[in-house]
């Protein structure tokens, strides 16, 4: 078998954003929709990314006219992003932070905070989680927005679950495979393995492979977890289709859950 190198999968953020950028126009559409149905609804909105990454939703907001800012742990992530912002001749505030303790510069305000793809599962502690979302009270305008997508963890299921994706762009193949374990129920953690084989258009191929771990939640937990922020309130539960007129429970029926809190 081919090597496989072990390395942080955000120290190669092109290869991130070819895959995740698939999904980019409908998850800004469905931010701009419940910014109308549920949020302030003001017409020149603002909106902060939480571990940001590429920039790759901000950017397309950004390209809507939203003022926009986010801010990522990891250096790499957000060179790339504040690089493409710059090609597209886009605006927008950038820093290093991190999500259970970072602070907005001059206290802006914003419209709506966002956080999808299960990124609030890198908050490994219940105190990490409610450090992000009291920061995140505070840096929201009344009546704004937070909306968080996570997959919600079946603690009953004991195999392991397999994800492929296949993305390709200006000559480059991005093949993702991503298994995740069983989750512990006590510690409530899961362990993520994401695996990519990239094809250059020269024929150069890398294999590089990422581990994680990421906190889990039954919407039970999730519930609990927001019940214990009283300044936000559940306004909405949709699903990863990013559908604003499909409306889910927030119950186990359903994995892949985006729900909006409204700052009260
Ligand atoms: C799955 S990516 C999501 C990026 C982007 N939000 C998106 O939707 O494409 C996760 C990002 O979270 C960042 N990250 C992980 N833990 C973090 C933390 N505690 N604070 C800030 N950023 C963090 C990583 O560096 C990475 O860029």
């Amino acid at each position: 078998m081919d090597k496989i190198n072990e390395i942080d999968w955000y120290q190669t953020p092109l290869y991130y954003d070819i895959i995740f950028d698939v999904d980019t126009g409908e998850e800004a559409d469905f931010i701009e929709a419940m910014h109308s149905r549920h949020g302030t609804g003001t017409k020149q909105p603002s909106n902060l990314e939480l571990a940001c990454g590429t920039g790759r939703v901000m950017r397309e907001l950004a390209s809507r006219g939203w003022s926009s800012a986010g801010f990522d742990a990891s250096e790499a992530m957000l060179e790339f992003a504040w690089l493409r912002h710059k090609q597209m001749g886009l605006k927008a505030k950038l820093w290093k932070d991190r999500m259970e303790s970072f602070s907005v510069p001059r206290a802006q305000k914003f419209d709506v905070i966002h956080c999808l793809v299960s990124t609030f599962k890198y908050l490994t502690s219940e105190k990490n989680a409610r450090g992000c979302l009291e920061k995140s009270v505070k840096a929201l305008k009344k009546g704004g927005l937070l909306i968080i997508g996570l997959h919600l963890t079946d603690y009953d299921h004991d195999g392991i679950t397999h994800e492929r994706w296949v993305e390709e762009r200006n000559g480059i193949e991005v093949v993702c495979n991503t298994r995740t374990w069983p989750a512990d129920p006590k510690k409530r953690t899961e362990k993520i393995r994401s695996r990519l084989c990239i094809t250059h258009s020269d024929g150069l191929v890398r294999k590089q492979e990422t581990h994680w771990t990421g906190r889990t939640y039954s919407a039970a937990q999730l519930k609990r977890l927001i019940n214990s922020a009283p300044q936000l309130q559940l306004v909405a539960c949709h699903d990863f289709n990013h559908d604003e007129n499909v409306t889910r429970a927030l119950d186990d029926s359903y994995a892949d859950i985006v729900v909006a809190l409204k700052r009260l």
